[in-house]
């Protein structure tokens, strides 16, 4: 290759994620460029004080350093910033700020790309640079470009994926197990699976930014995390895992994307799935997605989705996209969203469902729960009632036939309020 101006990368972050990415960058220079058709030189890290305590850092030419804004941000060598300093602010503003600067970028925020991803592609569109953000999905898995180029033809029917690693560790602890949802937990966090604050995780909130951005590119329409239906794992027992187990089922936190009749369904929750279907075999910290395209049928993609060295490779392949980009002086494409479909209120969602109470054990208490089921038009499809407990109670589990969730949460209502019923431990909802 002739002697050519390598292209300037900037890094911003140098935690886990930032040091791989930083190592890749260096050690692969060769390979890259050879992909590239150019040279790409990583020319500075903007870092935290506290960074310069990591050994990675002191390792590392002082020179590349900084903790200044105004030098990175000033700096007409670098042509692509990477982002990896997570967290909405102040990354939303620092990625405003480079595009509206001419500067490429590349990020692994899904916060940040789910939120603000609208203003931030239009922005890059109109400054004429790339936007990529392909590690902010299942890590290394290759879903962004997948949808942007791949899948492109396609009518897009649904997506259904298991996007969240600490929370599918923590299910299938419990479902091999039979461990309670605290249990599970503090061993992912003990194993480093889970952070010190896992409630973005647990809450399924992680997952909504991320089905969010899958959601938006499958089918047009700007999905923003506000409008995802999101439930947690933290209410599910070893009980219900067991139950699950008996009918044929595994629970996982599912994260559904779909388009009906131009109207867009989107949600994250626990759900019993079949066990031999695809998702149900996805355990511990990985990820799956399974896409549903009117051309392709059901294409699956699973994977590590998350660590540094899966993350690093979703970050250079988009690092490599836009440095292509620039060697033939065209702009990689960056998606946009056509249009605001209207969102499905979740209250018409149909779904089937797993109820699992603590009941009287006298006559005619099933037949009392039963009506009330019935008179809120949900149909039993089967019931367990177990031994006997303490205290003259009984626990029963029901399965429902296709319910919607407006008639479940009344019915839910009306249970609470019958004296023989002395608890609806779980409602769940069943994706077959
Ligand atoms: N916290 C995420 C997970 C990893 O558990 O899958 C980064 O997206």
């Amino acid at each position: 290759m002739e002697e050519q101006k390598p292209i300037g990368i900037g890094l911003m972050g140098m935690g886990v994620i930032g040091g791989q990415v930083a190592q890749v960058l260096t050690e692969r220079a060769v390979q890259l460029a050879d992909r590239i058709g150019r040279p790409i030189e990583l020319r500075k890290i903007k870092i935290i004080e506290s960074d310069f305590l990591r050994r990675q850092v002191q390792d590392m030419d002082q020179s590349l350093f900084t903790t200044s804004d105004e030098e990175f941000f000033n700096m007409p060598e670098i042509d692509i910033v990477i982002e990896l300093i997570g967290g909405e602010h102040p990354a939303y503003e620092y990625i405003k700020r480079l595009l509206g600067s001419g500067k490429h970028v590349v990020t692994a925020n899904k916060e940040v790309i789910a939120k603000h991803g609208a203003e931030l592609r239009e922005l890059a569109r109109h400054h004429n640079v790339g936007l990529r953000y392909e590690a902010s999905v299942g890590g290394g898995i290759p879903l962004i470009a997948s949808f942007e180029h791949d899948l492109i033809a396609n009518c897009i029917k649904g997506i259904y994926a298991i996007i969240n690693g600490t929370t599918n560790y923590i299910l299938s602890t419990m479902a091999k197990e039979g461990t309670e949802f605290s249990v599970a937990l503090s061993q992912a966090q003990k194993l480093g699976y889970a952070e010190a604050n896992p409630c973005n995780d647990i809450e399924g909130i992680d997952a909504a930014y991320k089905i969010a951005i899958l959601a938006t590119l499958a089918f047009r329409s700007h999905v923003h995390p506000d409008q995802v239906f999101c439930e947690g794992i933290s209410r599910l027992s070893w009980k219900d895992f067991q139950y699950a187990n008996e009918m044929g089922f595994v629970i996982k936190l599912l994260a559904i994307a779909k388009q009906e009749q131009n109207q867009i369904e989107v949600r994250v929750h626990p759900a019993f799935i079949p066990e031999d279907s695809f998702l149900a075999n996805v355990d511990g910290v990985y990820n799956a997605v399974l896409v549903d395209g009117d051309l392709t049928g059901q294409v699956t993609f699973t994977g590590k989705g998350a660590g540094a060295q899966a993350t690093s490779s979703a970050v250079a392949a988009d690092v490599v996209a836009i440095a292509r980009g620039i060697v033939n002086g065209q702009n990689v494409l960056v998606h946009l969203d056509d249009e605001n479909k209207p969102i499905k209120p979740m209250t018409s969602v149909v779904t089937r469902f797993f109820m699992r109470m603590l009941i009287a054990d006298q006559s005619g208490v099933l037949a009392q729960v039963a009506f009330t089921l019935g008179s809120r038009n949900i149909s039993i499809s089967s019931a367990i009632q177990k031994e006997t407990m303490p205290d003259q109670m009984a626990e029963i589990v029901i399965m429902t036939h296709p319910a919607s969730e407006e008639s479940i949460q009344a019915a839910y209502a009306d249970l609470t309020k019958l004296s023989v019923v002395k608890e609806v431990h779980n409602i769940i909802r069943v994706e077959a």
